[in-house]
C-alpha cells in the first residue's frame, strides 16, 4: 500500500481589471506587437489598490473547496506559495486559514516565487504521505503589480495579478503509475544565479517591498535549459516516456520558454495548458491558474497524465507529475 496525495478539486480567482498591451503603450514606450512576439502576453490582470494577494488566495481557496464538496472545517492545513505577501508577518495563509474556518494547522507561507507552487505542493506531498495531515489547501497567490517599476520596459509588461488553489487529500494506493494522486516532485535551486532576477529591496535590507529586476536574456537561456532537463528528470524517475502525458501545466512566463520545453519533450502545444496570453506571469500563482481552468473547461479529466513544471528567481525550479 502507497499513501498517495490527490487532487478533490481546484480553484481560481483573477483581478476584474484587464491591462491590455495597448494601455501598457500608454505607459511605457513599448508596442503591442513587441510583447505579443517575444512573450505571447496580450493582457494581464491587476488587482485593486485595496485588494490584496490574502483577498485573492482566499477567493481561490474558496473555489477549490466547492469543488472538492468540502468546508474548511474539513481541512487539516494551509500552504500559500507567495512572493508577494500582504505583510511581512503574518503569513497570507493564516488569513486563508481564518477566513475559511480552516481549524488547526500546520499553516505557513512558502517563499520560492515561480516555483513556488511546486515547492509548496511539494511539502504538502510530504506531510500527507508521512500522516502529519490528511487533507490540505495549496494555494498559489500573487500580487506582482505591486513590486513592479512602472518606468522599466523590460519587466512591467511581464507581470500580473491572480491566485489559484487545490485541496489535496491522502489516499491509499497501490503503489502503480495508475494511482491517481502526486507520483512524483522534483525541486532544485542555484543561489549563485541569484543576481540575475531579483527584487531590490526587502525588510532587512531597505525596509522596502522593492522592485523586480531582472537580466531577461539570461534568464531566459538558463530556463529552456533548466526546464528541459527538469521534465526528462521527472520522465525518467517513473519511468514514462513523454507520449504518457496527457497534459503539459507549466509556469505561464513566455510563449517562447513554454515551446521550447514542449518542444523538447515532444508534446504537442495543443496538449500545453497556455493562459500566459491572458494572464501574463504571475509567479506562483499561474500554474495552479492555468490547472484549475483546464479542469474546469473539461480539458484535464480524471485519470490524465499532468506534469507541472515552473522556474524562478533563486534561481529555484522543479516538476511534477500527477495522476489527475
Ligand atoms: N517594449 C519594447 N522594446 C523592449 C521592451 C518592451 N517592453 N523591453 C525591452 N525592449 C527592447 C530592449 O531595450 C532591446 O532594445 P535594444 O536592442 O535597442 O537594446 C530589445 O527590446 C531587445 O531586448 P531583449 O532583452 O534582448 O529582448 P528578449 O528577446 O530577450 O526578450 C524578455 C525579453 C521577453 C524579457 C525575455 O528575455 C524573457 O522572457 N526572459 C525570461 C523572463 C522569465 O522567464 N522570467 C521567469 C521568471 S519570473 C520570476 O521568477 C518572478
Amino acid at each position: 500500500m502507497t499513501i498517495r496525495s490527490v487532487i478533490l478539486g481546484t480553484g481560481s480567482y483573477l483581478p476584474e481589471k484587464i491591462m491590455t498591451n495597448k494601455d501598457m503603450e500608454a505607459i511605457v514606450d513599448t508596442t503591442d506587437e513587441w510583447i505579443v512576439q517575444r512573450t505571447g502576453i496580450r493582457e494581464r490582470r491587476v488587482a485593486a489598490a485595496d485588494q490584496n494577494t490574502a483577498d485573492m488566495a482566499i477567493e481561490a481557496a474558496r473555489q477549490a473547496l466547492h469543488a472538492a464538496g468540502l468546508q474548511g472545517s474539513d481541512i487539516d492545513g494551509v500552504i500559500v506559495a507567495t512572493s508577494t505577501p500582504d505583510t511581512t508577518f503574518p503569513s497570507v495563509a493564516v488569513k486563508v486559514q481564518a477566513a475559511l474556518g480552516v481549524r488547526q494547522g500546520p499553516v505557513f507561507d512558502v517563499h520560492a516565487v515561480c516555483a513556488g507552487f511546486i515547492y509548496a505542493l511539494t511539502v504538502a506531498d510530504s506531510l500527507l504521505r508521512t500522516g502529519a495531515a490528511r487533507r490540505l489547501l495549496v494555494v498559489g497567490a500573487e500580487k506582482m503589480t505591486s513590486i513592479l517599476n512602472w518606468e522599466d520596459r523590460t519587466t512591467c509588461v511581464l507581470f500580473g495579478d491572480g491566485a489559484g488553489a487545490l485541496v489535496l487529500e491522502a489516499q491509499e494506493g497501490s503503489g502503480e503509475i495508475a494511482d491517481r494522486g502526486i507520483l512524483s516532485t522534483h525541486l532544485h535551486a542555484d543561489g549563485n544565479l541569484r543576481d540575475i532576477l531579483y527584487v531590490n529591496g526587502g525588510v532587512s535590507s531597505t525596509q522596502t517591498a522593492g522592485h523586480i529586476v531582472m537580466e531577461g536574456k539570461e534568464v531566459f537561456r538558463q530556463a529552456v535549459a533548466l526546464m528541459a532537463d527538469v521534465v526528462t528528470e521527472a520522465l525518467d524517475h517513473n519511468g514514462i516516456s513523454s507520449a504518457d502525458i496527457d497534459w503539459l501545466v507549466p509556469h505561464q512566463a513566455n510563449i517562447r520558454i513554454i515551446e521550447g520545453t514542449a518542444k523538447k519533450l515532444g508534446v504537442e502545444l495543443d496538449q500545453v495548458v497556455l493562459t500566459v496570453d491572458r494572464h501574463g506571469n504571475t509567479s506562483a500563482a499561474s500554474i495552479p491558474l492555468a490547472l484549475d481552468e483546464a479542469v474546469r473547461d473539461g480539458r484535464i479529466q480524471p485519470g490524465h497524465l499532468l506534469l507541472l513544471e515552473g522556474l524562478g528567481s533563486g534561481l529555484t525550479w522543479g516538476a511534477a507529475l500527477i495522476r489527475y
